[in-house]
């Protein structure tokens, strides 16, 4: 929303949310306390806000006024009831219609912009043209444009996009969106479909994106046992213009809101549909980076004499990608509780995640682990006294570190795992440590 204000000085946007503390962080004089960190944003919202670009708690009011309304509130898995563990839930989606249907005034154009399960657009339609009945001249048209930006890029993503993507079956609706997007983004690259096709093409999108992050992780532990080096068969393979450079970084696993929590969409839409044989292909996907996230864990214990029982390990970087705060459903999450299970001693390095958020993220069942863990503020601290440092995030600060100084803290023999190929695997073995790195043979 702050993209369309900035590059649409003629339209009015206003954000609005129920939760006046978030709002009151997004009013924050100082931009670099927004609620979300994410590269170039803060200079986006800081040129918009003020002008065209609004954040308020006046929910009925900023839709009765509004000629479009975007949807874009969170769809987390359902954890319990009907379609538990892979359903979306879609409670504040039907809210939010409600509320829209309840407030609007005159003609209002009602944006999808969450991602939901195919066929949600029928749930807001149905509640819309409930009250479209109520004989107060109100009336809509449903729209579903699903947004295709990565975190850590999303300003870019959005400023140059691959393509934007309209579905629907009203005509002027869809003109009157395209046109929105029409004032930075290309023609060619505004695409147009039907409702459902639109849905489904954004869960297809990300499928298909971590289903080839699944398919390099597995490549890297067959690397790791013959002897050969995932980063090169990944710059062969690359090489072939059908196949592609991008997203071959073999790693811990994906995470992230999105990924998971939309495969497991689509395989319970095809289990809806009988369709056995395809959940079950795509739920693999799901499941070999689950085993990824476990082996990891695994592997630390083994090399660390099968025990990690009151030993300090340093883990660098908490976020699930580098360049944001964000730690939903992050590898670290997982392979964290993996060790804290085995008794670790977690020093917890990273340079923009928030103690709360690894609290949130590592809280134990009861009866859980005997390990704990704690927060540290460099990367001398998390390598103090540590028999490992366990790398999880690329971020750009840890290809530079001190190996030399770094070894000189740790309790010897010590080790560098590497999951994302990021360090100076070379200097720290000239510094004396052990080194595993994601996908690389031993020759
Ligand atoms: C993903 C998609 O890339 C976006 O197109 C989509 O809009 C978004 O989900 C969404 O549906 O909201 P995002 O999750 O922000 O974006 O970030 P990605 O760059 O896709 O990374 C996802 C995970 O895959 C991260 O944990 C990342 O470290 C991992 N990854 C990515 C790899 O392990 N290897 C790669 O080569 C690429």
């Amino acid at each position: 929303m702050a993209v369309i204000a900035d590059r649409c000085p003629g339209i009015q946007v206003t954000v609005v949310d129920l939760n006046a503390e978030r709002i009151a962080a997004w009013n924050d004089p100082d931009l670099s306390q927004l609620p979300v960190y994410e590269p170039e944003l803060d200079a986006v919202v800081g040129r918009a806000r003020g002008q065209n670009l609004h954040f308020t708690t006046a929910v009925e009011e900023a839709i009765a006024a509004a000629d479009m309304v975007f949807i874009s509130v969170n769809t987390p898995t359902k954890t319990r009831g009907l379609g538990a563990g892979q359903a979306s839930d879609l409670r504040w989606v039907e809210a939010s219609a409600r509320t829209v249907a309840q407030a609007a005034r005159g003609h209002t154009i009602v944006v999808e912009k969450s991602t939901l399960p195919v066929r949600t657009a029928e749930v807001i339609q149905t509640i819309l043209s409930a009250a479209t009945g109520d004989g107060n001249g109100c009336s809509f048209s449903v729209l579903s444009n699903p947004e295709f930006l990565a975190e850590g890029t999303a300003i870019p993503d959005l400023e140059a996009p691959d393509r934007v993507l309209i579905g629907g079956d009203d005509p002027a609706a869809i003109a009157a969106l395209a046109a929105i997007y029409g004032q930075w983004v290309p023609a060619e690259r505004i695409l147009t479909t039907n409702l459902w096709s639109s849905e489904l093409s954004k869960l297809t999108a990300n499928a298909f994106l971590a289903q080839r992050i699944s398919s390099i992780n597995s490549i890297a532990a067959v690397c790791e046992a013959t002897g050969a080096d995932v980063r090169e068969v990944a710059k062969a393979i690359g090489a072939d213009s059908r196949i592609g450079a991008k997203f071959l970084q073999a790693g811990p696993g994906f995470g992230g809101s999105c990924f998971q929590k939309d495969i497991l969409n689509l395989v319970y839409l095809y289990r809806h549909y009988g369709l056995e044989e395809v959940a079950a292909y795509w739920e693999q996907v799901v499941t070999l980076n689950t085993w990824q996230q476990q082996r990891i864990a695994r592997l630390v214990v083994t090399r660390l004499f099968g025990t990690v029982s009151g030993k300090r390990i340093g883990v660098l970087g908490f976020a699930f990608k580098a360049d944001t705060n964000d730690t939903r459903e992050s590898p670290a999450i997982r392979i964290c509780r993996d060790l804290l299970e085995e008794g670790a001693i977690l020093q917890i390095l990273d340079p923009k995640v928030e103690e709360g958020q690894i609290t949130a993220g590592l809280v134990q069942p009861a009866g859980g682990g005997e390990g704990s863990w704690l927060p540290v503020a460099d990367v001398h601290q998390a390598a103090s006294g540590a028999d490992a440092l366990l790398l999880l995030t690329e971020w750009q600060a840890f290809a530079q570190i001190d190996w030399p100084a770094v070894a000189a803290v740790m309790r010897q023999p010590a080790w560098l795992f590497d999951t994302r190929a990021k360090a100076d695997g070379a200097a720290a073995r000239a510094a004396g440590l052990n080194v595993w790195t994601v996908g690389e043979g031993s020759g």
